[in-house]
């Protein structure tokens, strides 16, 4: 049988195998509280070796889509409080993914109706997701945000670090810092999206220093070996483009292997869609380059790899040492007991899109058996 299978070490995390069940936002957490049903959706889950929660609100201003929990209210901490006992019930491990959205917002979904903020006044051609009163959900077009003032960083900082005490509070095994997919800290990172003239902005180190600072305070508050963090060097989501990917993410992943993090999470290709989408023409983003910067730096933690990975490729992954851990996303959907299918090498659920975000067309009522395993 293969390594895919056996326990590991993930940071101060013990894990029983390599399988991780990536982020998956769902919609369906109302006034963004997790409740019966989410509870439920994560306890069928808990044979992953690690479970990712879907993308978490730290703040209000942090969320950008219709119906995503949050971690900045006692009730939502409550919700939370209940999937984190229903998985540890089960033997499973749970940490969070903190987000900020940044501009992939919407006003209707900001506190008091305001424009979502970002490193950029620039609106970002890209959908969100919003629930009529009806519950019937659509995609609509983001809002235009306001670039956050230079003296608003500490507070949003400060608002990560907040977020991970309540999480650990709540009973997560640890936080993931949500690095990825053109949200608040890609559109930072990111040259094709910063526009600023302040510490902030311009340079690879400035653009960085936002994420490094999150990564930082974070660690300090609940250890470095409960934290992680996401990135997805080459997704363009939310037009989050940069001219030097390879050099920007080298320099990251340099700077974080000054911190002993439980994994450092690396989406191959365009998150969701093709594995060996690289921007701009030549050369084509090398991913065992970023690895071994991150390693001659004096990284150690886990390297988990996500993208349209199926059961060969992800014992092949961590056979061959290329990765640690493999985490899993659309599988995870349809099949609750994906961690036993993979083992057995069972034939597995095809993943339903139209079934992938909130209740559908009636709302959440008759929604949610779709997951259950055949
Ligand atoms: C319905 C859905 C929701 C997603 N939500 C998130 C999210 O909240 N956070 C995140 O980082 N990625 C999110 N993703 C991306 C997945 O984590 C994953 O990277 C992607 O599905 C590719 O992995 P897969 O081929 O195993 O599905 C989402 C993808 C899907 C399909």
């Amino acid at each position: 049988m293969s390594k895919l299978f056996d326990p590991t070490k993930v940071g101060d995390i013990s894990v029983r195998n390599h399988i991780v069940m990536a982020p998956l936002t769902r919609n369906r957490s109302p006034g963004a509280i997790p409740n019966d049903l989410n509870v439920e959706y994560y306890r069928q889950r808990a044979t992953a070796g690690l479970i990712i929660t879907e993308a978490t609100a730290i703040t209000h201003q942090g969320q950008g889509y219709a119906d995503v929990p949050g971690l900045y209210k006692k009730e939502a901490l409550d919700g939370w409080k209940r999937v984190t006992d229903a998985v540890h019930a089960a033997g499973g491990k749970i940490v969070v993914q903190m987000w900020h959205v940044g501009r992939i917002s919407h006003t209707t979904l900001q506190p008091n109706g305001g424009k979502p903020v970002s490193s950029t006044n620039r609106i970002a051609k890209a959908k969100t997701y919003l629930v009529d009163n009806d519950g019937s959900g659509a995609f609509a077009d983001t809002s235009e945000p306001r670039a956050l003032e230079t003296s608003e960083i500490p507070g949003i900082v400060e608002d990560y670090r907040k977020a991970a005490r309540a999480a650990i509070d709540a009973g997560f095994d640890g936080v993931e810092i949500h690095g990825a997919n053109g949200y608040l800290l890609d559109q930072f990172l990111r040259d094709g999206v910063n526009d600023r003239n302040d510490q902030y902005g311009g340079s690879i180190e400035n653009r960085a220093r936002f994420t490094f600072e999150v990564v930082d305070a974070v660690t300090k508050e609940i250890g470095a070996g409960s934290t992680a963090i996401r990135i997805s060097p080459v997704t363009p989501s939310g037009e989050s483009y940069d001219s030097a990917p390879q050099v920007l993410f080298t320099h990251l992943v340099e700077g974080l292997a000054r911190y002993d993090l439980a994994y450092i999470h690396v989406i191959e290709g365009q998150t969701g869609g093709d594995r060996d989408f690289m921007q701009g023409t030549n050369p084509a983003f090398d991913y065992a380059a970023l690895r071994q910067a991150y390693e001659k730096a004096g990284g150690k933690a886990n390297w988990m790899v996500n993208n349209g990975y199926d059961r060969e490729m992800a014992i092949d992954a961590v056979e061959s040492g290329r990765a640690d851990l493999v985490a899993f996303g659309k599988p995870f959907i349809a099949n609750p007991d994906l961690v036993e299918r993979l083992e057995k090498n069972l034939p597995l659920n095809a993943p339903q899109q139209a079934t992938f975000y909130g209740g559908g067309p009636k709302g959440y009522i008759d929604y949610p058996v779709v997951e259950k395993a055949a």
